[in-house]
């Protein structure tokens, strides 16, 4: 048996990555690569749950997202790159577990009534149990640990319930996984709404240093200041909310705010020190990145690998499911 806790984590190959994926999420992931055994999923049948029509789409953006993992520092010899479609039996665990929670559950999950909402669609099946293959695709590795946003702690949260009525109806076997948020503070975009690819406000990792720059000159500041001469308030002002993050001489970035408060120093110089710092931060992981994006071959063998050392694990975790179940697998018909 693994000694290590499990952790998986997860996205759906929408877009790319942008930096507040990176800050929020990304380098939370990376952190757990040496004590935890980490399956990072590119949850790919999740994009049909709203997305059916993009069938076109999904490889191209899978490739990217890899590409964004990678970058970011998810290091494949430390940490399992994992195809969700590759893998009938997150399927298939979740058509088991679907019948462990009620309609009305699922169709208080706030996230679906965001979404029924937002995206003002006629919800599907698919939609309605979205959190019920995610919670088979946590259980089905016995994950002890799910490092999340803040957005899917409704879906961890299911997940615990699911895990906890199959226990008892079953006997122990699965963990109750913990959601990990990350420490960092959330990432405004530059319009300083929430950072999102359709609100066109994402710096993304794979911009270049000049796209960063623009959108970093360009960045929403302080409304109430009209010239560089007006106090202003570095308080929800996303300039210095990055600063904060990227800015590692502490002691300049005191001063800066001091002399932004008196009115003392423009906008744009403070934008100019930013976006050199930023471009800075991220010139590594570019610079990976454009590495890997060179090679997509190599990078569909990291996921081959990954998916293949998953599979060994899902499938006896299936199949102990299906027998504490009642079903197949204790007649030894295996598949
Ligand atoms: N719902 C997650 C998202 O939209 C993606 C996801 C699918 C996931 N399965 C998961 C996340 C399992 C964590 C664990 O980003």
């Amino acid at each position: 048996m693994n000694a290590k806790p499990v952790i998986l984590t997860g996205h759906r190959p929408t877009g790319p990555c942008h930096i507040g994926h990176l800050v929020g999420t990304l380098q939370n992931w990376a952190r757990f690569q040496d004590s935890y055994t980490c399956f990072f999923l590119i949850a790919d049948l999740h994009v049909l749950t709203t997305d059916y029509e993009a069938a076109g789409r999904i490889q191209a953006n899978t490739l990217e997202r890899l590409f964004d993992w990678l970058a970011a520092g998810i290091d494949p010899q430390r940490a399992h790159l994992v195809l969700q479609s590759a893998l009938p039996e997150h399927a298939y665990l979740s058509v088991l577990l679907a019948n462990l929670v009620t309609v009305a559950r699922l169709e208080r999950n706030p996230t679906y009534k965001e979404q029924v909402q937002q995206l003002n669609l006629t919800p599907s099946a698919g939609l309605l149990t979205y959190p019920v293959l995610q919670a088979a695709d946590i259980l089905i590795y016995r994950a002890t640990h799910v490092p999340v946003g803040e957005d899917q702690l409704p879906h961890v949260e299911l997940t615990r319930e699911v895990a906890r009525r199959f226990n008892q109806l079953y006997g122990d076997f699965f963990s109750e996984p913990e959601a990990v948020l990350a420490e960092q503070a959330r990432l405004p975009g530059i319009d300083n709404r929430t950072m999102h690819t359709s609100y066109g406000n994402a710096i993304f990792i794979k911009d270049t240093p000049e796209e960063t720059t623009r959108k970093v000159m360009r960045m929403y500041t302080d409304p109430t200041r009209l010239h560089a001469t007006d106090p202003g308030h570095v308080e929800d002002n996303p300039v210095f909310t990055y600063l904060d993050l990227f800015d590692p001489d502490r002691q300049r970035l005191a001063e800066l705010k001091e002399a932004y408060r008196a009115g003392q120093v423009g906008d744009v110089e403070v934008k100019r020190l930013l976006a050199g710092l930023l471009n800075e931060a991220l010139a590594p992981m570019r610079a990976r990145r454009a590495d890997y994006a060179a090679h997509p071959d190599l990078v569909f063998d990291l996921l081959h690998e990954g998916t293949a050392f998953a599979r060994l694990v899902v499938k006896e975790n299936l199949a102990y499911a299906l027998r504490q179940m009642g079903l197949s697998a204790q007649f030894k018909l295996s598949f």
